[in-house]
């Protein structure tokens, strides 16, 4: 059965870090990219003492907001789940890095962040959770008012305009790091298995996407298959998202007032996802 947004990450909590190879490595990787990306656009000269402060507004676990913080950047961490709020926490102490958090929907920051930021970001296809243009616009909004002046807003969703209008039958979604999306007709059913062989057996983690009919959103299914030698364990959880094209997510931006829309593909940014930058100019 679909779950609310909220519940599917309480739910996936506990087992977010198994869809990578290595979470631990990933969480470095991504801040050592990201730290590169914020440095290209507000240079070097604003990296001084102290260092940026961040809103990570979409935290999960942690991927970027620990990663950020091992970089040196201030970083205040919020997420819509609790679940995922309290294991970002006991994992920002495992690394050793010292970070704020809070449970707060990014459509609503206000009610529970008044500061202002340098950088407010929202990684890994978060806002496609939202169905709508109006809470796109709202979340926008909030986002925007959460950053200082000349403040950068940077967000990642899924490659979606590649996912619709595949221009090559080979051409794939790279959709999380190290999966691959099938390209099967003229909707992709869901990402190729990723196997990984760890210590008790093999772990096998793939998404199977059953689209709308009106083709805008699709629940996804994400599985993760345990063999071990007491047997075969699977966990399954589903959420939607919506297939939300970079055109769309421009035109909010813009009307959410912020200026200055870039969009950088993987191969530019050397992040995972379609990253746009944007500025509260
Ligand atoms: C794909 S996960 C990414 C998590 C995180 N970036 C990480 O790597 O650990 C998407 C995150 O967006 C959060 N999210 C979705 N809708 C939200 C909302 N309205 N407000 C705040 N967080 C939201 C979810 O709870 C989830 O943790």
């Amino acid at each position: 059965m679909e779950s609310t947004v909220l519940q599917f990450y309480d739910q996936l909590a506990g087992e977010y870090h198994l869809m990578f190879a290595d979470w631990t490595e990933e969480v470095t990787r991504q801040g050592e990219t990201l730290a590169r990306i914020i440095q290209s656009h507000l240079g070097q000269a604003n990296l001084g003492t102290p260092m940026p402060s961040v809103l990570d507004c979409a935290c999960g676990i942690g991927t970027q907001a620990i990663g950020l913080a091992k970089q040196g950047y201030r970083v205040h961490a919020t997420d819509l789940s609790p679940g995922a709020v309290a294991r970002a926490r006991q994992e920002a102490s495992a690394f050793g890095v010292n970070l704020t958090f809070d449970v707060v929907d990014f459509r609503a920051l206000a009610n529970k962040v008044s500061d202002t930021f340098d950088i407010v970001l929202c990684g890994d296809n978060s806002l496609s959770h939202l169905q709508e243009d109006d809470e796109l616009y709202l979340a926008a909004c909030q986002m925007r008012a959460r950053l200082k002046p000349g403040g950068l807003l940077l967000a990642s969703i899924r490659d979606y305009d590649r996912l619709l209008n595949p221009t090559d039958a080979g051409t794939a979604d790279p959709g999380l790091p190290g999966q691959r999306g099938t390209q099967m007709q003229q909707k992709p059913r869901g990402t190729m298995p990723q196997v990984f062989d760890d210590k008790d057996g093999r772990r096998i983690v793939f998404q199977i996407w059953d689209w709308a009919g009106d083709g805008r959103s699709y629940a996804i299914h994400q599985y993760f298959v345990h063999e071990t030698q007491a047997g075969i364990q699977t966990t399954h959880h589903v959420s939607r998202f919506r297939a939300l094209q970079r055109h769309e997510l421009s035109a909010i931006l813009t009307r959410a007032g912020f200026a200055d829309i870039q969009w950088q593909l993987p191969a530019q940014s050397g992040f995972y996802q379609p990253l746009v930058s944007a500025r509260n100019l």
